[in-house]
């Protein structure tokens, strides 16, 4: 077995095995903030990345991808249902997200949940150098740190969450949250998008664990397990020169054309999540066509709302709902050839976002709540002219960095529509100015200045900086 002395870990692989027959794959482009973030930084870093390929029965060989390799963990058909769609996306994921949807226990789940992240355990030791750093990510694997630390004690152990950390009041209700905390307290660094996160997270120890927190740092035993905010990023210059190039420029003028060359377009999107608010949006713009503050000869909204988690019920409710409601908004108020929605369910390569990115003049963003949200950066990154307005969430976590952002309630209906109204008319030079902001923001922030503060705080200081390419 080959090892590394970098070792990444996450449920989901970059690329799955349906692009792999060959030996010829590519980065899979699949959507999710994870794949996206993580991409950028690994391509230049010699890595193993231990991880599930996306499909059921025995895990399939994947070649190396760039300088990393694709360690496969096999999932059957029951930790598919159980602990994929069961723990992760029906008790966790809604939890972790406001309980917008109702969180689910099941004892059978809690099982799956173990048996899985025991096997990502053991194959992340089987890959890790001694001394290796291991970095795991998201809630999938939240027994990992600890499952490895009994494993392999010489191995430096970080965990990042990418989804937000609930109060007391909502984590309180899992059945097993004195084991979830304590697995995640196998890492050295505990890493989360947002501080008040940090700080659910110390009043948890403390209240569950008994445990000496704060929102810095919580003891254990002899350990000190330091905590922090660390608010994950896209690869600002990249997406950038990918906007610019002419290309992407030539396409996107296309675009315009082909949606009528309307005064005004309003873009979204999203994985079709509960958690993204795609609901509340239709029906905010639904009514400002039925009152005609909007008409749909001058404005346009293209809806990119791409499948996700197809199994689970909740995700086939909303998709019925969602798709419904746009066969209805537009029979009620489009045109031949003329739709006022253009709905799209497609996964695109990164240069046709880009144009996408680049012919909205709104980019409407507005989850019920999300962990940080890399559309709305990848977004302020395209618009290479300053140009453009951001209708963002502030239920996001983009919006704590992002305060130049049109920023929107996305529960609040008539504020929705408003606020939407608002940007589909500022003023081109306040638009320009707070575009300007944004960009100089995620400029100096980008993902390589977060693995840079993640992977420092790691070390305390130390070399392991080494390890990964930070520098873009
Ligand atoms: P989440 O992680 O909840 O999906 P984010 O906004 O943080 O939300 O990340 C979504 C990522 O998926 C972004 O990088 C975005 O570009 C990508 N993405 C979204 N929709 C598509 C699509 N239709 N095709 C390809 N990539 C997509
Ligand atoms: C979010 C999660 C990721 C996940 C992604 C896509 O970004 O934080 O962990 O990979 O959604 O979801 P999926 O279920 O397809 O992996």
């Amino acid at each position: 077995m080959r090892q590394s002395s970098l070792v990444v870990v996450a449920n989901r692989l970059p690329i799955d095995d349906s692009v792999a027959p060959d030996g010829a794959c590519e980065w899979r482009s699949s959507p999710g903030g994870l794949v996206s973030a993580l991409h950028p930084l690994l391509r230049h870093t010699p890595a193993t990345w231990v991880g599930w390929a996306g499909g059921t029965g025995p895990a399939p060989a994947l070649p190396d991808v760039d300088r990393v390799r694709m360690h496969t963990v096999p999932l059957s058909s029951e930790d598919l249902r159980d602990h994929y769609e069961g723990f992760a996306n029906s008790t966790l994921w809604p939890l972790y997200h406001d309980a917008v949807e109702q969180p689910e226990y099941h004892r059978r789940w809690w099982e799956a949940y173990q048996r899985v992240n025991q096997r990502f355990a053991e194959a992340t030791a089987e890959v890790a150098e001694r001394g290796a750093v291991v970095w795991v990510q998201d809630y999938h694997l939240q027994l990992v740190p600890g499952l490895l630390r009994e494993l392999r004690p010489d191995l430096r152990i970080g965990f990042f969450l990418h989804v937000p950390f609930p109060p007391p009041e909502l984590f309180m209700q899992l059945p097993r949250r004195a084991e979830l905390l304590r697995g995640m307290l196998g890492a050295d660094l505990i890493g989360f998008q947002r501080a008040q996160a940090a700080h659910n997270f110390a009043q948890l120890v403390a209240k569950v664990l008994d445990l000496p927190a704060t929102d810095r740092r919580v003891g254990v035993g002899d350990r000190v397990v330091r905590i922090g905010a660390f608010p994950v990023s896209i690869d600002t210059a990249e997406m950038a020169a990918l906007a610019g190039r002419p290309d992407v420029a030539a396409r996107a003028r296309r675009l315009r054309h082909d949606l009528g060359d309307p005064d005004h377009v309003i873009l979204s999107v999203d994985r079709m999540d509960y958690t993204k608010g795609i609901e509340q949006r239709l029906k905010a713009y639904s009514e400002l066509l039925a009152s005609g503050h909007v008409k749909v000869r001058d404005t346009v909204l293209v809806q990119v709302a791409v499948p996700s988690r197809e199994r689970v019920t909740q995700y086939q409710i909303l998709r019925d709902r969602v798709e419904r409601e746009v066969g209805r908004i537009n029979g009620e108020f489009g045109r031949v050839g003329e739709p006022a929605i253009h709905y799209l369910t497609q996964p695109f390569d990164r240069a046709e976002l880009a144009a996408l990115y680049r012919i909205a003049d709104v980019m409407a963003v507005t989850p019920l709540r999300d962990g940080m949200n890399l559309v709305a950066k990848e977004y302020v990154a395209a618009r290479v002219d300053d140009t453009g307005t951001l209708l963002l969430s502030e239920f996001a976590g983009a919006a704590a960095e992002l305060p130049q952002a049109y920023l929107v309630n996305p529960h609040d209906l008539e504020g929705l529509k408003q606020k939407l109204l608002t940007a589909l008319q500022a003023d081109p030079a306040d638009v320009t100015a707070r575009m300007r902001a944004m960009r100089e923001h995620l400029h100096r922030n980008d993902i390589h200045a977060w693995a840079r503060s993640y992977l420092s705080a790691l070390d305390d200081g130390g070399s392991l900086l080494n390890h990964i390419s930070t520098t873009g």
